[in-house]
């Protein structure tokens, strides 16, 4: 049996500097890749982009996620990408995007707010594969294996206060480390939110993995949402807020053209989007057109989220 014996230098894991602390401390250093831009940061900083997280995966399949289809392949999935911090083109490049080291902000009408380091995050949570679809306004869709956690174990972690009836997030903003920051035409930060009962739904999802490893910049490392019944434009990417408010947030899409994209955006097949129709669509990587379902196929796990909603909200754009 191996028996360490313990040096007068080593410090036992309860000593270590938490993560945010740590991460504060490079802050006054001028550090801070998620908030000041890569250019701003010193070379030993940049060197950190390491990700301390990576033997987390694969996580363990969840087998009651089941899909209808097959999985859409990984290089088809990372080369047709919406994410406007970086490019209106969906073949993009987000290599600089720097994921390490990344706060996360829970905050608002809560009584556990907090900063979090994302690895830390990452460790706290039960770690899990979920195969989802995914589902765009545009008109096309794919089947992701997502690694994540439930959204509502962060909530739970948060202890939201009874005034809270929603959720925002929001994605970090720096022009120096996304260039499509520089465009005027979007009102920058990208900004989503949901409900507290969608956010407590068991489908709701914070991916932090892909195709059995972490996250891929191009999907929104090195935090995003997963809200596969809704259109894709809901699951943010590259959150660096979380906050619980009592008003209903206005989202980026929301705020350029509310009429195209309203506040529930529920996949549905019998509501047409001014510019397209959505009672079909093509699964990437193949040229099929199939039938889109009600609440993208999840009807059974969402559909009494809405049962008691006026229903002169347009609950599907
Ligand atoms: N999140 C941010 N921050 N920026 C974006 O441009 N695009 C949204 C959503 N989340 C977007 C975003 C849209 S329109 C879709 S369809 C999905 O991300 C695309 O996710 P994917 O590239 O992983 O398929």
């Amino acid at each position: 049996m191996l028996i360490k014996s313990r040096k007068s230098w080593d410090i036992t894991e309860n000593q270590a500097t938490p993560e945010h602390l740590f991460l504060n401390r490079r802050g006054l250093l001028g550090a801070g890749a998620a908030f000041l831009g890569a250019s701003a940061l010193p070379q030993f900083a940049l060197a950190a982009e390491e990700d301390i997280t990576t033997s987390l995966y694969p996580a363990k399949r969840n087998d009651a996620y089941t899909l209808d289809r097959p999985l859409t392949p990984e290089a088809a999935n990372a080369s047709y990408n919406n994410f406007y911090e970086y490019s209106t083109d969906k073949r993009l490049n987000a290599d600089k995007l720097m994921t390490r080291p990344w706060m996360v902000k829970v905050d608002g009408m809560v009584e556990a707010a907090k900063d979090y380091g994302i690895d830390d995050l990452i460790k706290s949570m039960p770690l899990e594969e979920r195969l989802y679809r995914h589902r765009c306004v545009e008109g096309w869709s794919m089947t992701i294996p997502w690694t994540g956690f439930p959204l509502k174990a962060l909530v739970a972690a948060a202890k939201p206060t009874s005034g809270a009836k929603y959720v925002r997030f929001e994605t970090f903003n720096n022009p120096k480390m996304a260039p499509g920051q520089k465009s005027p035409v979007y009102p920058w930060p990208y900004i989503e939110a949901v409900t507290i009962e969608e956010a407590m739904n068991d489908l709701a999802f914070v991916v932090t993995g892909a195709y059995g490893h972490t996250l891929a910049k191009v999907h929104g490392a090195p935090l995003r949402l997963a809200l596969p019944w809704k259109y894709g434009f809901k699951s943010i990417k590259s959150i660096v807020k979380i906050s619980f408010v009592d008003k209903r947030p206005v989202s980026l899409w929301e705020s350029l053209q509310a009429s195209e994209y309203g506040f529930w955006a529920n996949v549905n097949p019998d509501v047409p989007h001014p510019r397209w129709s959505q009672a079909t669509e093509t699964p990437v990587g193949s040229n099929d057109r199939r039938p889109t379902l009600l609440f993208n196929g999840y009807g059974e796990q969402v559909a009494s989220l809405y049962k008691n909603i006026d229903k002169s909200e347009n609950l599907y754009r």
